[in-house]
């Protein structure tokens, strides 16, 4: 691996990725893995809270994998590998409850929206909450403090969790020495928040998702099905506040996203036709990963030996992090 910032991110295995998890987090990964080392993992203990199934938890873990095999990171300077595969994570976990304020769960913003959710609702405020949605932060801040990570590119969802995750790492330290690195999260300006095609935030758990590695067909069809206003070809359009062009912008050229920006703006492009010009686009940026996605799919044991490398390499690292952390800890 190259000297330099360790960058780490995760993604949890609820469903197929998509754009919103390549342009707000793996993308600007796979940029960091071109010169630094990388750390990428499939978060799937983060799925358990919500995921029942244990056939689903390992299918979408493959699929996760195979789309990060497939995107053009620099394999030599990235650690690939599934979270539990990593004992020491479940350790560290256990041991960080420990310097963790309750307070800070209390002010995590995917339980507060669950409380809010239920109180709306007439519900008790923690029905549905277990403890793996409860103490989330606290798996999250091992992940990454494990590893002495500097940067976590996420996106703008996530900023939160990692600034969790460097408060536990400041209360450890005031208490025990400097053990842990203090992280920071790296966010992409126009790209914490990608829209889906309701124009909310594009999620899993909105229904509103573009897969990135969806075949050609599927992709036309979810793109032609992207939420528009009812403006017609001739009226001038605000690319700003269009799901059409918040995608598009992250796929083109510097020229190619002013003429597109240029014509919504003077009016005469339709929505029809802005839809067909970003389905061309994206669809030549990812026919290539596509391909390399099918082809790890249909031979999974290519996935299994990258699995099983980088969790080698992995838990060596972590093995040794813990055993610093329980010396501080237990002497
Ligand atoms: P997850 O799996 O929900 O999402 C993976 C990454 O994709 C980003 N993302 C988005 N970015 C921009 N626009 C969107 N619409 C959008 N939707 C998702 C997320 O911000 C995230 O960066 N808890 C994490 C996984 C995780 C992790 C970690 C990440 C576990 N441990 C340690 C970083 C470091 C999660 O559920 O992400």
């Amino acid at each position: 691996m190259s000297e330099g910032k360790l960058y780490l991110t995760g993604l949890k295995p609820t469903g197929e990725l998509h754009f919103g998890n390549y342009i707000g987090a793996l993308r600007q990964a796979c940029i960091a893995s071109q010169e630094n080392k990388t750390i990428i993992f499939v978060a799937d203990l983060h799925a358990l809270n919500a995921v029942r199934d244990a056939k689903t938890v390992r299918e979408n873990s493959y699929k996760a994998a195979a789309v990060i095999m497939s995107l053009g990171f620099n394999m030599d300077n990235v650690l690939l590998f599934r979270q539990s595969d990593i004992d020491s994570v479940y350790k560290l976990t256990e041991l960080l409850m420990n310097v963790t304020p309750k307070g800070l769960m209390d002010r995590a913003h995917s339980y507060k929206a669950t409380v809010d959710k239920n109180t709306a609702a007439g519900l008790d405020v923690d029905a549905g909450v277990n403890m793996g949605l409860y103490t989330y932060p606290i798996l999250m801040a091992a992940d990454i403090l494990l590893y002495d990570t500097d940067i976590v590119p996420v996106g703008a969802d996530q900023k939160q969790h990692v600034e969790f995750a460097r408060d536990i790492a400041g209360h450890f330290n005031a208490i025990y020495g400097n053990v842990f690195k203090l992280p920071e999260p790296q966010i992409i300006e126009n790209a914490g928040i990608l829209p889906g095609l309701d124009g909310r935030k594009m999620s899993k758990s909105y229904d509103n998702v573009i897969p990135l590695m969806a075949p050609e067909s599927e992709l036309k069809k979810k793109i032609m099905r992207i939420v528009t206003d009812s403006k017609t070809p001739e009226e001038p359009k605000d690319p700003e506040t269009s799901a059409i062009f918040q995608i598009y912008r992250h796929f083109a050229t510097m020229d190619e996203i002013a003429t597109f920006a240029e014509k919504f703006r003077a009016g005469g492009m339709g929505y029809g036709t802005a839809k067909t010009i970003l389905f061309e686009k994206v669809n030549s940026v990812l026919k290539p990963m596509r391909e390399r996605y099918e082809h790890l799919m249909a031979n999974p044991q290519e996935i299994d030996a990258a699995f099983a490398k980088g969790a080698e390499i992995a838990r060596k690292i972590a093995d040794r992090k813990i055993a610093k952390v329980k010396k501080a800890m237990l002497g």
